[in-house]
């Protein structure tokens, strides 16, 4: 036996002395990468069945490989599998544990293949998974947002711009834009799914193989729309999981937009929403607080996931073709986004159907902001005036109103006829914020009657989604 054997390395053949134990566990990833465990099985097992079908192994050896990789797939399922760093990778240690179940057979698992098109696959296999899992987990908010619009389609409050009182809006309408956003989200997932769900098996380590393989029939057994075109480029591009984590990015943007309304509003001072005492915690040393810890929590956790992009691209950046082992680099930030992305979602899933909406607070916030001003100015426009005019009348009143501190519909007839003469009572109607609310009255605008049909719409485009 030569010494590189005695090392105990499925690659030691070539080498005289045993790996520095420091650079054993620098270069391992099996602590992380033992997560793509199933994948990695899945993808020996469609490539042990092609190399049978294509004579490279026998039936019967094919029959022997696939049972003892069934059996160490469950022997991890359960928790009885011992990881190796000495062995490095979750490949080699599956591997090993194959060849000690089955015996000298399990050695030619690893024929036409090498780990660099092994790895890419199991990655774009997980990835999959987890696209598909987390686009049913965006599906529940988005039933919940809905839901919640619905509810609260009646419900005016201030819509802000520069976070000053501006125009008054439903609820729902608002609820229906943390939709849309999300809607969006959801699409942008299936669209990176596309590029995902390519085949790297086959490229061998850069440059295919010599075997007679079938690389058509390995996409059919695990469900790949497409073969990757190119050997070098399918073990050495990681794009596909820097465009998801870019997509997570914006999810997490987005999150965060939400999160920090949510804070807003629970706050004493807006005292819009109340959020449920199970999504809240408390102060160690203030009795009294009541802390949205996960609205805020979820709007810290966008800088990691953000941060893992930033980490991705760089790690890409600047790598000759083909593989290198700076793609190892890859799984931690990726699993970080996927763990971090199915947390918030799950959080905001379950924390959204528990608000309490307190629509006596927002009615007042909105009497209070001068919020049918612009209404005012429309109405002096259909009398004729031109809205830059209209525009400068309504600021002239709104100045009286704030010199007074009473709202714009507290001025008397006088006061407005004395800005316009062509102006009668029927402004008082104009300055209602309900009539105001109800006056934006088409496709995309916050009346409740649009809004009510905007939901429904919404429910038929969360149905198409998933489809
Ligand atoms: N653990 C490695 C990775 O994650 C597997 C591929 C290793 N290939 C190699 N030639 N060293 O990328």
């Amino acid at each position: 036996m030569s010494q590189g054997q005695q090392s105990n390395k499925p690659w030691g053949g070539r080498f005289t002395s045993p790996t520095n134990a420091f650079v054993e566990e620098f270069t391992a990833s099996v602590t992380f990468d033992q997560r793509l465990a199933q994948c990695d099985i899945r993808g020996s097992l469609a490539h042990a069945r092609m190399l049978s079908e294509c004579s490279v192994l026998s039936e019967a050896e094919f029959a022997t490989i696939a049972a003892g990789l069934e059996r160490v797939g469950q022997r991890i399922d359960q928790g009885q599998f011992e990881w190796s760093i000495a062995l490095e990778d979750v490949h080699m240690n599956i591997e090993r544990a194959l060849v000690d179940d089955i015996g000298e057979v399990g050695k030619k698992l690893h024929t036409a293949r090498s780990r660099n098109d092994q790895v890419a696959t199991d990655i774009r296999l997980y990835l999959r998974d987890e696209v598909d899992s987390l686009r049913r987990q965006l599906d529940a908010l988005l039933t919940a947002l809905v839901d919640l619009a619905e509810r609260e389609a009646d419900t005016l409050m201030p819509g802000y711009t520069h976070l000053q009182a501006a125009q008054p809006i439903s609820f729902g309408h608002h609820m229906l834009a943390w939709l849309e956003m999300v809607l969006r989200d959801s699409a942008r997932l299936a669209d990176c799914r596309k590029r995902i769900n390519v085949l790297p098996l086959g490229a061998g380590a850069l440059a295919g193989t010599t075997f007679p393989i079938n690389r058509q029939r390995v996409a059919e057994l695990l469900d790949f729309d497409l073969v990757a075109e190119n050997s070098l480029d399918a073990v050495s591009d990681r794009d596909f999981a820097i465009e998801f984590t870019a997509a997570a990015s914006l999810i997490m943007v987005h999150y965060s937009r939400m999160a920090e309304e949510l804070v807003l509003w629970n706050s004493q001072a807006f005292a819009f929403i109340d959020i449920d005492d199970a999504f809240c915690t408390g102060s160690s040393m203030m009795p009294q607080k009541k802390n949205p810890d996960v609205p805020e929590l979820v709007r810290g956790k966008t800088g990691r996931v953000t941060g893992n992009l930033m980490t991705l691209l760089m790690l890409m950046k600047a790598q000759p073709l083909a593989y290198n082992k700076d793609n190892q680099e890859d799984k931690e930030p990726l699993f970080d986004t996927l763990d971090t992305l199915e947390a918030c979602t799950r959080a905001f899933a379950e924390l959204v159907p528990t608000l309490n909406v307190r629509r006596e607070r927002m009615r007042a916030a909105a009497a209070e902001g001068f919020i049918a001003a612009t209404d005012l100015a429309d109405h002096l426009v259909r009398l004729g005036l031109p809205f830059r005019d209209a525009h400068a009348v309504v600021g002239e009143a709104v100045q009286l109103a704030v010199q007074r501190d009473c709202p714009l519909e507290a001025l008397s007839l006088e006061d407005f006829k004395s800005f316009d003469a062509r102006l009668d009572e029927s402004i008082f109607d104009v300055l209602d914020m309900d009539n105001a609310l109800n006056a934006r009255d088409h496709f995309g605008g916050t009346a409740p009657a649009q809004v009510r049909a905007a939901c429904v719409r919404a429910r038929k485009r969360i149905s198409e989604l998933l489809v």
